[in-house]
C-alpha cells in the first residue's frame, strides 16, 4: 500500500465517524450521551414549573394593574416588578423544555392544574400582599425540592432552578416586609 494512502485513509475515515456521531447528536440537541437525567421526566416537571411562573406572572399582573388605597402605588410598582421578573423564569424554563426536545405548554386549559402556586385575586392590597407572600413561599419550596431531585443528574437545569430561587426567596422578602409594613406586624414568620 502507497505511504500516502495508508495515512490518508484512517484520517478520512475519522472525520465520517465524527460526522456521523455529530449527526446523532444534532438529533438530540444538547441530550448528549453524558445526560444523566430522565429527559421525558425533566420536561414534565419543567412543564409544572412553567405553569407556576405564568401563574405568577398573571397574579402580579392582575394585582398591579387592581391595587387600591393609601400608599399603593410604591406596592402596584413593586408587583409591576415582580410580574416582569416571573415573565423572565417563564421565558427561561419554556427554553429549557425547548432545549430538551419538548414543547413549551402555554395552554390555558388546565393551566391552575399543573401550577402549584394558585391565583387568588385579593380583597384588598393587604390581601394581595398575602396572597403573592403564599405564592412565594410555595414557589421557594418547590424549587428547593427540585433542585435536591435534580443534584447531578442535570446541572444545567438544577443551575437554572438555583437562579429562579434566588429571586424568589428575595421576592417573598419583599413580600413579607411589604406586609409588615401595612399591617404592622408579620403576618407570617420568615
Ligand atoms: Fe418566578
Ligand atoms: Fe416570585
Amino acid at each position: 500500500m502507497p505511504e500516502n494512502s495508508a495515512s490518508s485513509k484512517p484520517f478520512l475515515t475519522d472525520v465520517k465517524t465524527l460526522r456521523d456521531h455529530a449527526r446523532r447528536h444534532l438529533e438530540t440537541g444538547d441530550v448528549t450521551r453524558t445526560y444523566k437525567g430522565d429527559a421525558k421526566r425533566t420536561i414534565d416537571i419543567l412543564q409544572s414549573v412553567l405553569a407556576t411562573e405564568l401563574v405568577c406572572v398573571l397574579r402580579y399582573t392582575m394585582h398591579s394593574i387592581a391595587a387600591t388605597g393609601i400608599s399603593s402605588e410604591g406596592v402596584k410598582k413593586e408587583f409591576a416588578e415582580h410580574a416582569r421578573e416571573e415573565q423572565e423564569h417563564m421565558m427561561r424554563v419554556a427554553e429549557r423544555i425547548n432545549q430538551l426536545g419538548g414543547k413549551p405548554n402555554f395552554n390555558p386549559e388546565g393551566l391552575l392544574s399543573r401550577s402549584a402556586s394558585q391565583y387568588v385575586e385579593g380583597a384588598n392590597l393587604v390581601d394581595m400582599i398575602r396572597e403573592n407572600l403564599v405564592a412565594e413561599r410555595i414557589a421557594v419550596d418547590h424549587y428547593r425540592e427540585l433542585i435536591r431531585w435534580f443534584g447531578d443528574d442535570d446541572p444545567a437545569t438544577r443551575v437554572m432552578l438555583e437562579g429562579i430561587l434566588v429571586k424568589e426567596e428575595e421576592h417573598a422578602n419583599d413580600m413579607h416586609d411589604l406586609l409588615v409594613t401595612h399591617e404592622g406586624r408579620p403576618m407570617l414568620s420568615k
